[in-house]
């Protein structure tokens, strides 16, 4: 092998071309397949993004109805899958449940993992496009202790989403347009974002040629996390304890800036974006809007917004390049919409799940090698083997 570089956290690598996402974190831009950001978040539905995100083009009315017909078709779920969820503690982080479901359903759909064909690919595809929200909303019934909703296919995607997660028991669903509307938009803004932590897992656990539910199962861990997905639940309660010590910001930027202290300014700074986070500026400005529309005042999205506007004007995060992130302002829309605090990365990942798999149907089609990263070996020379009773 030639001269090995290494470079932490890759920064600096590229493990892949892709024709999904393009962003320019210096600009602040963000398309999918080149179609900006804010122009999908605001005339595109869920649905019609994620057939973009996976096949390349937004659908005709044709195509969209078939993919969401075919969707239709699968959704549902095996009813020995409610046994497995019925072994959780209620306690259970609705991010383990839904990375556990997602695996164990390869057992109830063992022809998931035929990719030998398109067809095949799309099989698999519209299952877990179909089975994905039911088990999301699953993970939500079960730390509510609710019985759960099957759902209505007479509904659009999100909407049933909604109702499977929220319905109450005995009292009806109500539609609601508003927050419909707010939570398709924040799908939309979750959907890809190209090459970070919980997509580059996807890919590369695919790339062992494990099933696409196998690699998702692995996203989702990684999307778990509170520097990537799990930063959303983090605000919000970062917010909450701010508040909580009667909504002392300054005293919490100096703690984020104190190299001493592990705090961070949790949905703050990004890998890419040293401009602004065009998500966020989306985010930032629905989130009043829905707030206002539906009537509900958050003091949370006061302190958010203090907090900002002091980070913003602080020499330390302004040298650092340090804004706010897509995980900054979307927890306050989702508690305006009535989604418990640690539901809030189980909705990222069913935002994220069409980037996810046209990611890895991106890798699976163009033949990717398998991915393997190489080290350079810091430890022990050869040593020779000691028995135990002379160590
Ligand atoms: N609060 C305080 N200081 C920060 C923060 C923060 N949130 N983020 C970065 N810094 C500092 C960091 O200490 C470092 O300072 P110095 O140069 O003095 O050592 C400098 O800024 C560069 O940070 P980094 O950790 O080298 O940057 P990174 O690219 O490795 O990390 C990040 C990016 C997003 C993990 C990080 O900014 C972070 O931990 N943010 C808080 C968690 C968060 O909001 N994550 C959501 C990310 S966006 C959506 C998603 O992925 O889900």
């Amino acid at each position: 092998g030639g001269i090995i570089t290494i470079d932490p956290g890759y920064k600096n690598t590229g493990s892949c071309e892709s024709a999904i996402t393009f962003l320019d974190g210096e600009k602040g831009i963000l398309r999918y397949r080149g179609y900006s950001i804010e122009e999908l978040a605001e005339k595109a539905d869920f649905l019609e993004v994620a057939y973009l995100l996976i096949f390349g083009e937004l659908p005709t009315k044709a195509q969209l109805d078939k993919f969401n017909n075919d969707i239709k078709e699968q959704s549902e779920v095996d009813e020995d899958m409610k046994k497995i969820l019925d072994g959780f503690p209620k306690t259970a982080h609705p991010m383990g449940v839904l990375s556990s479901l997602t695996s164990a359903l390869i057992a109830f759909n063992p022809s998931s993992v035929d990719v030998s064909s398109e067809e095949a690919m799309y099989k698999a595809i519209v299952k877990i496009m179909a089975k994905f929200p039911v088990l999301a909303a699953w993970t939500m019934r079960k730390i509510k202790g609710l019985p759960l909703d099957y759902g209505d296919d007479s509904l659009g995607y999100v909407e049933n989403f909604h109702k499977m997660m929220l319905s109450k028991p005995n009292k009806g669903y109500e539609a609601n347009q508003i927050v419909y509307d707010a939570l398709d938009k924040l799908l939309i803004l979750h959907a890809d974002h190209e090459q970070n932590c919980s997509t580059s897992t996807v890919r590369i656990v695919g790339s062992s040629h494990a099933g696409l539910f196998a690699s998702l199962s692995a996203g989702i861990s990684a999307l778990w996390g509170p520097l990537h997905g799990g930063a959303n639940q983090a605000v919000i309660e970062m917010l909450e304890a701010i508040k909580a010590d009667g909504g002392d910001t300054a005293k919490y930027i100096a703690k984020a800036k104190d190299k001493n202290d592990p705090f961070r300014l949790m949905g703050f700074g990004h890998r890419v974006y040293k401009n602004f986070d065009p998500r966020a500026k989306i985010i930032k400005t629905a989130a009043e809007e829905v707030l206002g529309d539906l009537g509900i005042e958050d003091p949370v999205l006061d302190i958010a917004k203090g907090l900002a506007d002091v980070a913003l004007n602080d020499e330390y995060f302004v040298s650092r390049k340090l804004y706010p992130n897509v995980d900054f302002y979307s927890g306050i829309i989702y508690r305006a919409l009535g989604i418990p605090t640690e539901m809030f990365t189980v909705m990222f990942a069913v935002g994220r799940l069409p980037g996810w798999i046209a990611q890895w149907r991106e890798m699976r089609l163009r033949k990717e090698p398998i991915g393997r990263p190489r080290q350079i070996y810091i430890g022990e020379n050869h040593r020779d083997f000691k028995p135990i009773d002379q160590r």
